[in-house]
């Protein structure tokens, strides 16, 4: 298949690709590098250098290449910093995710495979979260996701679109070519790794007064190589209408200390934590149940050990010192 990746220079965007092209679809790689990184883009597939705002460049994009379905990811991710900034929120995931939605439409692409966010749940009351669990986002960010869910429903019912939405948990590790490169780093994993290598001096912890085992939050860690497998899953099994999967390893989760001491043991070195206050928009505990994925398109994460996945991100980082370095 012929397929657009929007955020394809991105962490999970560049592992999708590789997914992509290991598959022998046709994968051309639509990102406007303000998060993304050009020496993170796949060998085989093509690159595309704009911005989704720019319809178009998107709507050439899509007929010159002979676009046939788009795998969307671009966009803003983070929980805290959509709390400060939900205008940001509102306009790069909804308001130019429908640029894309109508593009698609106009040119006859009717199928997209949509990254979402365990995020829109907020925080329900029985964990692991199911798909059919109520949205209540706790935060702008799983708002917004959930907001392009909802247009993505109303364009199937009008104009035909299939769709898949998968909410991802908290995508970790790396392959052996690509890995996470943020410029102003927040996730925890990362976060750990770079305290190990000496690159800064503690980790924070955003509270150790949630109603969780040892009072820090509990996140279900998944490796970017299972989720990005499931990408495709999604991709060859849309049909009419769409479909939302979640995308987690379930069990018990592990804690932000657990996954610190997971991290010391992998690395070898001392990663000195301090507690601060809670971070705004944070729930206590996110837990996915996978199995509605794993019955219907038949995914099977690899990689489910939290070892597995600090180890492949601490190799990631030691080959990768200054990260994509541009
Ligand atoms: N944390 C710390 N200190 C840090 C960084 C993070 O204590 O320096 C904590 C956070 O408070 C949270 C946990 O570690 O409890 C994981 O935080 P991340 O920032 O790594 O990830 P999030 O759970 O906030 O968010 C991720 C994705 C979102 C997605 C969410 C769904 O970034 O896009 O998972 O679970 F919505």
């Amino acid at each position: 298949m012929r397929v657009l990746v929007t955020g394809g220079a991105g962490y999970i965007g560049s592992v999708v690709t590789e997914e992509l092209v290991k598959d022998r679809h046709e994968a051309v790689v639509y990102d406007s590098l303000y998060k993304g990184h050009e020496a993170a883009i796949v060998a085989g597939a093509q690159f595309v250098h704009a911005d989704l705002a720019d319809a178009a460049t998107l709507r050439q994009t899509l007929a010159e290449h002979r676009i046939e379905a788009v795998v969307h990811m671009a966009a803003d991710s983070l929980v805290g910093e959509s709390c400060a900034q939900p205008a940001k929120y509102y306009q790069n995931n909804v308001v130019n995710g429908l640029v894309l939605l109508d593009a698609m439409r106009d040119r006859g692409v009717n199928r997209l495979v949509f990254s979402s966010t365990a995020a829109t749940y907020g925080e329900p009351d029985q964990q692991p979260i199911e798909e059919t669990a109520p949205n209540n986002p706790a935060n702008p960010y799983g708002e917004s996701k959930l907001a392009f869910e909802h247009a993505m429903r109303w364009y199937a019912q009008a104009y035909g679109l299939r769709y898949a939405a998968l909410r991802y948990f908290n995508a970790a590790g790396a392959s052996e070519r690509c890995g996470e490169d943020h410029a102003h780093e927040t996730h925890l994993i990362p976060i750990a790794l770079q305290a190990a290598a000496g690159k800064r001096e503690f980790v924070e912890v955003y509270g150790d007064d949630y109603p969780t085992p040892d009072g820090t939050c509990v996140r279900d860690y998944i490796h970017v190589i299972d989720l990005a497998r499931a990408h495709l899953l999604a991709l060859n099994a849309l049909d009419e209408g769409g479909r939302i999967y979640n995308l987690g390893c379930g069990g018990s989760g592990y804690s932000v200390n657990q996954v610190l001491e997971m991290a010391r043991t992998v690395t070898g070195k001392d990663i000195p934590a301090r507690v601060g206050p809670r971070r705004a928009g944070d729930p206590a505990v996110l837990i996915a149940s996978s199995d509605k994925i794993k019955r219907e398109l038949g995914w099977k994460p690899e990689y489910q050990d939290l070892r597995v996945i600090i180890e492949s991100a601490w190799r990631w980082m030691l080959a990768h010192p200054d990260g994509y370095s541009e």
